[in-house]
Order: C-alpha cells, then sequence, then structure tokens
C-alpha cells in the first residue's frame, strides 16, 4: 500500500502556519503535527534540567527519551499537561537554539514519520518539505512580513495577559529567523518543489483556500 499523503507546511516563526495547518486538517479529516512543538518539548525539559543548550550530547539524550503525547491539540509529558508551558518565548528562544543541534534532529526524525497515517498529515515546521516529507504531495512555503509577525505574536500574548514590547519582539524574531535560516544542519528555506505564499495581507480564510485549491490541483495530476 502506498504511504498516506502528507501536505508540508514550513515558514519562519509566527507566520501563522500553525493557524492554517490546523484549519487545512480539519477541513480534509487530515492528522496534524507540530513538529516545532517536539523542539519546544526538548528545550523545556533542557532548561529545567539547566542543561546548556550548547551541549548536543546531553540535549540529543533529552530528545530520545521524552517521549510527549499530542491528543485534542493538548501537549503531555510524563502525565503533566505543557500545553501553555511550551509556549513560553523563553522556551521558543531555547528552541531555536535546541533545534541546530543534528543529533537533536536526528532523535526526533522517526518520531515525526510515524505520525504520517491514513488518510493523511498535514505538518507543519522548518524542515517539512525539505528533510523530514521530502516526497509529500504538496509543500507550502508560508511568509508574512517580520512587521506582520510581531503584531500577531504582541496579540497573542496580549490575550494571554503578558505585556511586551514590539521592538522587542521585532528584535527576537529576526534574530530566530537569522538562526533558523543560517545554521548548517536543515536550515529554514523552501523546498525547490514548494508552493511559497506570502500571508501578510490575507486572511486565514483565504490562506486556507489557496492551500486546499493547491491540493486539489496536485491531487489530480498525480
Ligand atoms: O514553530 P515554532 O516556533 O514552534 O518552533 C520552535 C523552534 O523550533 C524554532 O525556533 C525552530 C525550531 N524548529 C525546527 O528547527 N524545525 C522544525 N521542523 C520546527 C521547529
Amino acid at each position: 500500500m502506498s504511504m498516506a499523503p502528507v501536505i508540508a507546511i514550513d515558514g519562519p516563526t509566527a507566520s501563522g502556519k500553525g493557524t492554517i495547518a490546523q484549519a487545512v486538517a480539519r477541513e480534509l479529516g487530515f492528522g496534524c503535527l507540530d513538529s516545532g512543538a517536539l523542539y519546544r518539548v526538548v528545550a523545556l525539559l533542557a532548561l529545567r534540567r539547566r542543561i546548556d543548550t550548547g551541549d548536543a550530547l546531553r540535549l540529543a539524550q533529552v530528545a530520545r527519551s521524552a517521549h510527549p503525547l499530542f491528543e485534542r491539540g493538548r501537549v503531555e509529558l510524563d502525565g503533566e499537561d505543557v500545553t501553555e508551558a511550551i509556549r513560553a518565548e523563553e522556551v521558543g528562544r531555547a528552541a531555536s537554539h535546541v533545534s541546530a543541534h543534528a543529533a537533536v534532529r536526528d532523535e526526533l526524525l522517526q518520531l515525526q514519520r510515524s505520525f504520517r497515517r491514513w488518510p493523511g498529515l498535514v505538518a507543519d515546521g522548518r524542515d517539512m518539505g525539505t528533510v523530514v516529507f521530502p516526497d509529500a504531495r504538496l509543500k507550502v512555503f508560508l511568509t508574512a512580513s517580520v512587521e506582520v509577525r510581531a503584531q500577531r505574536r504582541l496579540k497573542q500574548l496580549m490575550e494571554k495577559g503578558i505585556s511586551a514590547s514590539l521592538a522587542d519582539l521585532l528584535l527576537d524574531l529576526c534574530e530566530r529567523d537569522k538562526r533558523d535560516r543560517t545554521r548548517p544542519v536543515a536550515p529554514l528555506k523552501a523546498a525547490d518543489d514548494a508552493y511559497e505564499l506570502d500571508a501578510s495581507s490575507l486572511t486565514v480564510d483565504e490562506v486556507v483556500g489557496q492551500v486546499l485549491a493547491w491540493y486539489r490541483t496536485v491531487s489530480q495530476v498525480q
């Protein structure tokens, strides 16, 4: 039997990938993989255990022994609900460092591929189309201007009652983008066969509509 189809949605921090991936998965009845959550889980454990984010060996061990459970939009780790904890800015920043290690990425590769089940999977991250699912049926590279992404992050934080400054968020996003794009292993970049979409001035519904339209087109020609 052939493998279940995958829709890969890659792009920089706060480009709206997660929201789009969930909506597309809902429309198609597919499963969803938020690969960033895996790196965030490793980062959370590293912070709690005071492991240096440069210590590739120990971080790889953490990645190997972590068994997060994903259910109904929640993330559970050893019986603890860490859904909110992994979204903290500090954890996101640490995840960007942790994910730069090839040893950590290798440990998480099989786990990510195990999410591929019928009727299909929508996977979002940085290297879904380039490394994890190079045979994805559809690859989307979703971008938005850094200003739009910083505004979005600010709104998300304010909704959680966390105060932040737009200037700090802009700086942080730029640094994180640079780190993700310039790292030697699995850098953030569009796959050669990816459909690129700048969502700066589009609504969520418009982006979801475009992804579904592309998916229908590529499914017909297969
Ligand atoms: O998508 P996110 O912001 O939750 O991801 C957190 C960090 O994890 C991000 O800085 C880069 C890293 N990441 C990665 O290297 N590869 C992925 N497939 C997903 C995330």
